[in-house]
């Protein structure tokens, strides 16, 4: 259908978690009239559930050269270093600049931010919040912080397709929205300059540490809208997430590496501590290899999961230091303090995306995006952990000053087809559970040729059925958010699918067991995929 209902506005940022608001208000801040879409709630998005921290080098003795270089060995040889740069430098006065924003950080005695350790770093560099809850004060926050300022904003929407103009510059986007009383139905907002930060696509696996809004749909919106998108082979298992069955689907609760970073021992079922060997920093390696060395174990011994064993810390500490976890793993019946926590890797993260510049420019001119639906180089092939609110944060007040800076006036957006076309139908809601089943069969932690062939196959079935379906007004399913999610979801899984085939060598969380070493002479380069219209 053409839109029903159209706004205007000069910025439109699609997305609402620490990247989205961030944009948001800063582009607010130099007068732009600007407003954010979110598909559900302003406050459903990852950000919320990030538990660990968000890193910078604001501790005594450690300095950004530092975290650059943590950054770039979690990488693996495929992080822009200059970009890198950007987001070490910038960071720590991005999260000062959050914290005078209103987010309240936990501190020590001396009133200096409490820092801890996760994976991949040499030094403690994490801020956090509410012991484990530190995605839900800086949401919290940021949301107070919109809403003061006025910020127009509109939840319940899903975003469909890139308006363009003439030239082919973004001009606003589609949206469906369900119950918002003016904007019920699709619309359009009109805008000078088009954010997105949608978030991820962990929902792309059946289970995953992400929730159910995190279904890659700006990336199937950018890879519609022929935008480059980068690295998508790259989705990072995190290691230790709450095991509830091998058959349990949709969001796990995790078990932040900050509780390793705290001193938590990963152990097999023998009690013993298998990480430690492996890697200097044993536990509390790049999470690529942890999640490897998880894995590996759970293969040896025939088993569906290992133990984080944290009992030494105590009834007070997990209370005061993990009270989220605590109360997570005591909902699923087992409590961390006399007893080791079950955990196996799961989705957690995509680390790659819609390829920027370091302005969070993408290939389409006025279209930008940050947070994790970007590419911006920063993470390589493997991100390292709490970087990606610092990345959120430091992006978005970059596109911010970039679109305050250059952004010519609006045109008119040329008319643009419904995006339903032969080459990505409207896929029935259930297709999601069959997409997830797929991925998580052939393209989880441990990749073969054989199983990414299988799985490519399966994806174009899927792909096949949608299309045999359509009927004569070339519609399959009844448009919705659940249809549209399951669409995205088999879009972005095809693509992730075919880089990960082609990918021969293992690389940071890209593990194939049929090419088990990292190639640098063939492989020391980024796959790019930019889709042309209409091809499927
Ligand atoms: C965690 O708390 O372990 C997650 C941190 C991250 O993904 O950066």
């Amino acid at each position: 259908p053409a839109p029903g209902w159209a706004r205007e506005a000069d910025v439109i940022v699609v997305g609402s978690g620490v990247a989205g608001l961030t944009a948001a208000l800063r582009c607010a801040a130099s007068g732009l009239r600007t407003v954010v879409v979110t598909k559900a709630r302003l406050d459903d998005g990852s950000t919320r559930w990030a538990q660990g921290g968000i890193a910078a080098a604001l501790g005594e003795g450690d300095t950004p050269e530092q975290h650059l270089d943590d950054t770039l060995v979690a990488g693996a040889g495929l992080c822009d270093e200059e970009a890198v740069r950007i987001l070490v430098t910038e960071g720590p006065d991005a999260v000062r600049r959050l914290i005078a924003t209103g987010a309240h950080f936990d501190t020590a005695d001396s009133g200096e931010i409490e820092l801890t350790r996760e994976g991949g770093h040499h030094r403690r560099r994490i801020a956090h919040a509410g012991g484990d809850a530190t995605g839900a004060e800086i949401s919290r926050a940021l949301v107070e912080a919109v809403r003061a300022r006025g910020i127009e904003t509109i939840e319940n929407a899903l975003v469909l397709d890139l308006l363009t103009d003439a030239e082919g510059r973004a001009a606003g986007v589609t949206l469906h929205v369900m119950g918002e009383g003016q904007h019920d139905g699709v619309g359009a907002v009109h805008a000078r300059a088009v954010v997105l930060a949608t978030g991820g696509m962990g929902q792309v696996f059946s289970a995953t540490t992400n929730p159910p809004v995190s279904t890659g749909d700006g990336v199937a919106l950018a890879l519609r809208a022929g935008a480059e998108v980068s690295d998508l082979e790259f989705v990072q298992f995190h290691p230790t997430v709450l095991f509830l069955g091998a058959d349990a689907e949709g969001q796990q609760p995790l078990v932040s590496e900050a509780v390793r970073g705290e001193g938590a021992h990963l152990v097999d079922a023998d009690g013993t501590r298998f990480m430690v060997g492996q890697h200097e920093l044993a536990e509390l390696a790049p999470r690529d290899i942890v999640a490897k060395g998880i894995t590996r174990r759970m293969l040896e011994h025939g088993t569906e999961h290992m133990y984080l064993d944290a009992r030494h810390f105590g009834a007070e500490m997990w209370a005061s230091r993990f009270p989220t976890i605590l109360a997570a793993c005591r909902t699923h019946g087992i409590d961390p303090v006399t007893e080791p926590i079950p955990v196996a890797p799961a989705a957690h993260y995509a680390s790659g995306g819609i390829r920027t510049d370091r302005h969070g420019r993408t290939t389409v001119p006025g279209l930008y995006a940050c947070g994790e639906v970007a590419c911006t180089g920063v993470h390589g092939a493997n991100r390292l952990a709490s970087n990606s609110l610092l990345e959120g944060l430091v992006y978005a007040e970059r596109i911010a000053d970039d679109i305050a800076r250059h952004t010519p006036a609006r045109r008119e957006p040329a008319p643009v087809a419904h995006p339903e076309t032969p080459a990505h139908p409207l896929l029935p809601a259930e297709a999601r559970l069959a997409v997830q089943r797929i991925m998580t069969e052939g393209a989880g932690v441990l990749r073969s040729a054989a199983s990414l062939t299988r799985a490519a196959e399966a994806l174009d079935a899927v792909h096949a059925a949608a299309r045999e379906d359509l009927d004569e007004h070339g519609k399959t399913a009844e448009p919705g958010t659940d249809t549209w999610e399951a669409s995205n979801l088999l879009c972005v899984a095809r693509v992730l699918v075919a880089a990960a085939l082609r990918r021969e060598e293992t690389r940071g969380c890209h593990w194939r067991e049929d090419h088990a070493d990292r190639d640098d002479e063939h492989w020391r380069r980024h796959l790019v995929v930019r889709l042309r219209p209409d091809r499927t």
